[in-house]
């Protein structure tokens, strides 16, 4: 089934969300449906993207907040450009793991950065690409936590301060963008939440 265009569509949430089954159920969906699709993700997309992925959650030694913020702009970049448009050309529906949301949300609330600064950096990483749906995957950050296995990267044994402020973040972020962002409850069964997407993608693409 050719679309009349590409879609970019996104998913979002605090780590332990569980948005990361859904975007793979909802790829083979989408596919079952001959609906061509890019899954895609942030940060490690690309192969420059792979190496700052290994520094930002594994890297050992303190890492500035500016420098975190502009290896996740830098990965964004050559995503963006590199691979996400180039896909969207093509007519493709693109599911990306994380977008722009996730500085505003964890470089930006969670650590206090300054948003209108981040909102023109994410601008110039993008060259304004921006997605067409976003998907915020909503769950209490205790829950979210104990999802999480034992052994946490470098962002996920912040403090549950820190996981809060990012909730929180996103809740705000949807607040301010009703019409692009759609907020799940993620507090439910994999079946439950992925209907809750299907719904909101069928009508979305119309399929
Ligand atoms: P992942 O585990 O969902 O692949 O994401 C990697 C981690 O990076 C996750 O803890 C969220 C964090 N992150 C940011 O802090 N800022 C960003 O811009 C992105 C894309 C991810």
């Amino acid at each position: 089934m050719e679309l009349k265009k590409g879609y970019f569509i996104t998913f979002e949430g605090a780590d332990g969300c569980g948005k990361t089954t859904q975007i793979e159920l909802l790829n083979n969906f989408l596919n079952q449906k001959g609906i061509e699709t890019l899954m895609t993700l942030e940060p490690g997309a690309t192969d420059l993207g792979k190496n700052l992925r290994q520094i930002l959650l594994h890297y050992e030694k303190p890492v500035s907040d500016e420098a975190e913020m502009f290896m996740y702009l830098a990965d964004r970049a050559q995503h963006a450009q590199m691979i996400i448009k180039p896909a969207l050309d093509e007519k493709k529906v693109v599911l990306c793991d994380r977008y722009i949301d996730s500085t505003v949300a964890y470089q930006g609330y969670g650590r206090d950065g300054n948003i209108e600064q981040i909102n023109i950096l994410n601008k110039i990483a993008t060259k304004g690409l921006k997605s067409d749906l976003t998907l915020l995957f909503d769950v209490e950050s205790e829950i979210a936590q104990n999802r999480l296995g034992k052994t946490k990267d470098r962002l996920e044994s912040q403090g549950m301060e820190f996981h809060k402020k990012v909730r929180n973040g996103y809740l705000e972020l949807a607040k301010q963008n009703p019409q692009r962002i759609k907020v799940i409850n993620a507090n439910r069964t994999i079946d439950e939440v992925f209907l809750n997407v299907k719904n909101v993608i069928g009508e979305f693409l119309n399929i």
